[in-house]
């Protein structure tokens, strides 16, 4: 196929003062890939993931998705962006902790403007699907962590974006309930069509995706 890719990055830089945190990224991203990316603590994923998903500029270099440049758009711009395109998964998430499982999970939704009975449907399908649907009107603090971790990939997908990006979204899992969520994560993406972008240290996640990714000092090996 010579469809162009979904996400372009051309030579990439980033920098803090002097220190060089990434350097020289060129990247394709196709639609639908499930890309893993790899590397030592310190090497850069989380900033490069950011930088995909509009949260962060890069200090040169181009981010094109959908063959737009999202580094010359305004804040505002950016921002719309990133509720309409970009699911977030962040390595230190937090759930809402007054809000119940349904209303975390329909959070994304309220900036979308949806109303609020078909937020309600919508987070009630999703949790489904992540299988959590007896658990709608738990707290955050009634749920184990496989179960708190699901909320978070539930939210992601809300507003069934097109591009995913989930920052180490096991972490604080045991193994075989990583991979399980992972495994999850894959097959609802699959399912949509939607582009998942993970960030990991587990060799195992890496051999369920369709591409790794590996990063070293900023550069990708
Ligand atoms: N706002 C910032 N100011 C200065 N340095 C930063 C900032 N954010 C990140 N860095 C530095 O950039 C480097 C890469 O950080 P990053 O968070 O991308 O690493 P990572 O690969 O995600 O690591 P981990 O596996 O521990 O999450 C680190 O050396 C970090 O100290
Ligand atoms: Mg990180």
């Amino acid at each position: 196929m010579s469809q162009t890719p979904l996400m372009v990055l051309t030579n990439i830089h980033k920098s803090y003062k002097t220190d060089v945190v990434l350097r020289d990224v060129d990247l394709k991203i196709e639609t639908g890939e499930f890309v893993v990316l790899m590397g030592p603590s310190g090497s850069g994923k989380s900033t490069l993931l950011n930088i995909l998903g509009g949260l962060d500029k890069p200090s040169a270099g181009v981010v094109l998705v959908d063959g737009a440049d999202i580094t010359k758009l305004s804040d505002r711009k950016l921002s719309e962006f990133r509720n309409q395109t970009i699911g977030f998964v962040f390595q230190f998430f937090y759930l809402q902790p007054f809000l119940s499982v349904a209303e975390n999970i329909a959070l994304p939704l309220i900036p979308a403007k949806v109303p609020k009975k078909t937020r309600v449907k919508m987070a009630e399908e999703v949790a489904e699907k992540v299988g959590l649907k007896e658990k709608l009107r738990s707290l955050p603090k009634q749920l184990s962590g496989g179960e708190i971790q699901r909320v978070a990939i539930a939210r992601a997908i809300t507003n069934r974006p097109k591009i995913i990006i989930a920052d180490e979204p096991t972490g604080n899992l045991d193994h075989a309930n990583s991979l399980n969520v992972i495994k999850l994560f894959r097959q609802i993406c699959k399912q949509s069509g939607s582009t998942l972008i993970v960030a990991t240290h587990d060799e195992e996640i890496a051999n369920v995706a369709d591409r790794t990714l590996k990063l070293k000092d900023g550069r990708l090996i």
